[in-house]
């Protein structure tokens, strides 16, 4: 057994009878034997390459999990105590960014009863939802559910867009498609129905793959064709409110909007987690030469 190859050597000669091929028992049995010399004599050299490979993955498998589980535990905490959160339930929004738009819209007082607002990126439907109750009737004194007001009813309109499916919204138009395509632009200014619009608001944001020039890059494309959407299909007197990051690109932006808008204010709404860099610009009424329309 002791003298027994772990591998079977073929023999050159055909009038010498190769001896029995060792069978995978017979090499297993041989194991105990062959190892303790094959060991000492293998580690040394392989050891050295292959242990800090080894470590180093399963250090960095702990390290990602450790840190992953704490940033989603952490965002987890942050989101189940967010008073935004909890207030968007209570009011019935499919999400806390309403109080956003809601206090850009009180500070600068754009939206009113009969407007035309463009909601650009609206999934899943907060800011809509917002539009909505601000054109719903006011309850007749004396009784009347306000609640059950038909579409017909909302006084002002909403057309909403997003890339992604929205689930409806009473009295909200909703067109599905990328806002960079043109025949998605068609569609929109379509169903405008040859109406300019008073304000357009926009929350779309790229997904951002964390590298910083490709996603400025992709975020000033946005705005960019937000302003140029206005340029062609708002009134002169109306607003644009668009999502932006600080970073790089975001002094493009703003100088982009002050040659577009004779005020360009920028907002950080309290709904806005700090942690975030998002901000947005307030652009109000466009510069005469600014305006494509007549
Ligand atoms: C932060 S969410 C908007 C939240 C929304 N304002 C609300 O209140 O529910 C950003 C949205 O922008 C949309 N978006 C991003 N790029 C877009 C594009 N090129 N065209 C249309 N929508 C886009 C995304 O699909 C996403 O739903």
């Amino acid at each position: 057994m002791r003298g027994m190859p772990l591998l079977s050597v073929t023999m050159a000669n055909p009038q010498v009878k190769p001896p029995p091929k060792a069978t995978l028992a017979d090499q297993a049995k041989a194991l105990p034997n062959a190892l303790p010399t094959a060991l000492p004599k293998a580690l040394p050299k392989a050891l050295p390459k292959a242990l800090p490979k080894a470590l180093s993955k399963a250090q960095s498998k702990t390290q990602t999990k450790t840190k992953g589980s704490k940033v989603n535990r952490a965002w987890i905490n942050d989101h189940v105590n967010d008073p935004y959160v909890k207030l968007a339930k209570r009011e019935g929004y499919r999400a806390r960014a309403a109080y956003k738009l809601k206090e850009i819209d009180e500070t600068f007082g754009l939206i009113k009863p009969g407007h035309l607002v463009v909601d650009l990126g609206s999934v899943p439907g907060a800011w809509s939802q917002y539009l909505r109750r601000k054109f719903l009737p006011k309850p007749p004194t004396g009784g009347g559910a306000a609640g059950g007001a038909s579409p017909s009813a909302l006084n002002g309109t909403i057309i909403a867009l997003d890339i992604l499916s929205m689930e409806p919204i009473e009295g909200v138009v909703f067109l599905q498609g990328d806002f960079r395509e043109a025949d998605v632009l068609d569609r929109l200014v379509q169903q405008m129905a040859g109406r300019l619009a008073d304000v357009v608001v926009s929350d779309m944001a790229p997904n951002l793959s964390g590298i910083d020039s490709a996603d400025a890059a992709r975020v000033e494309h946005l705005v960019e064709l937000a302003i140029d959407f206005t340029q062609a299909h708002m009134k002169p007197q109306g607003a644009l409110v668009a999502k932006v990051f600080h970073g790089s690109g975001y002094d493009a932006l703003v100088k982009l909007f002050k040659q577009s808008f004779v005020t360009v204010k920028p907002v950080k709404p309290k709904a806005s987690r700090d942690k975030s860099s998002e901000t947005f610009l307030v652009g109000i009424g466009l510069k005469k030469d600014q305006a494509s329309h007549p």
